[in-house]
């Protein structure tokens, strides 16, 4: 059996991200433990897609933010997240069809991926993140339901729940300094407003 179980080593210090990190290992545990107790294949096609969209929502968070504060290491970052993605859809259906070696395998990589990624990946995202809040005033997670929840908290057979909506950040746009919902452009952030005037300016000197 693989070690799943979130500890302080794996803390970002971004409370969702730490909490979206704890459901993981919890629902990647609940799925070793189903497989290696024979639990009936419907039990552990559940546990399964639970921890395929998880995966997904937390991955696409993560993405979302490191979008939305210019993370220089994003491509990077993300690169990991889509050898995440490849292996989850390689392993799932073999391990849907009863394929117990595939399960072994399919948890080694897990368990590594998983302790490999938090403590160095999403660690100097976290701290990236947290400066760029200090530097911006931002509150990146004000107001997200969950946040500190105790791992294990959800019933094991519980549906996934609907995807939850991304705050935006609240920013300030770099030309006209006005608070604003924002658009990324290469060189900082600019708000809609703004944008609309750069592009008529432009299209005056044509
Ligand atoms: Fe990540």
């Amino acid at each position: 059996m693989r070690h799943f179980s979130w500890g302080k080593e794996n803390e970002v210090f971004l409370a969702q991200i730490d909490a979206e990190h704890r459901d993981l290992f919890r629902v990647a545990d609940e799925l070793q433990h189903a497989i290696a107790g024979g639990a009936p294949a419907a039990q552990v096609k559940v546990h399964l897609h639970s921890l395929v969209a998880h995966a997904e929502e937390h991955f696409s968070h993560e993405e979302w933010l490191m979008q939305s504060t210019s993370y220089p290491s994003f491509g990077w970052h993300k690169q990991q997240h889509e050898t995440a993605r490849r292996r989850l859809k390689l392993f799932v259906p073999l391990i849907e069809s009863g394929d117990a070696e595939a399960g072994d395998l399919f948890f080694e990589f897990l368990s590594g991926w998983l302790e490999d990624h938090t403590t160095v990946t999403d660690r100097m995202m976290g701290a990236y993140v947290r400066n760029y809040e200090r530097a911006h005033g931002a509150t990146t997670f004000a107001g997200w339901p969950g946040v500190g929840e105790p791992a294990g908290a959800a019933a094991p057979t519980a549906a996934p729940e609907e995807p939850r909506a991304f705050p935006k950040t609240v920013q300030f746009c770099k030309a006209c300094g006005d608070q604003t919902t924002h658009e990324m452009r290469p060189g900082g952030l600019v708000c809609v407003k703004c944008i609309g005037r750069s592009v008529s300016a432009e299209l005056d000197r044509d």
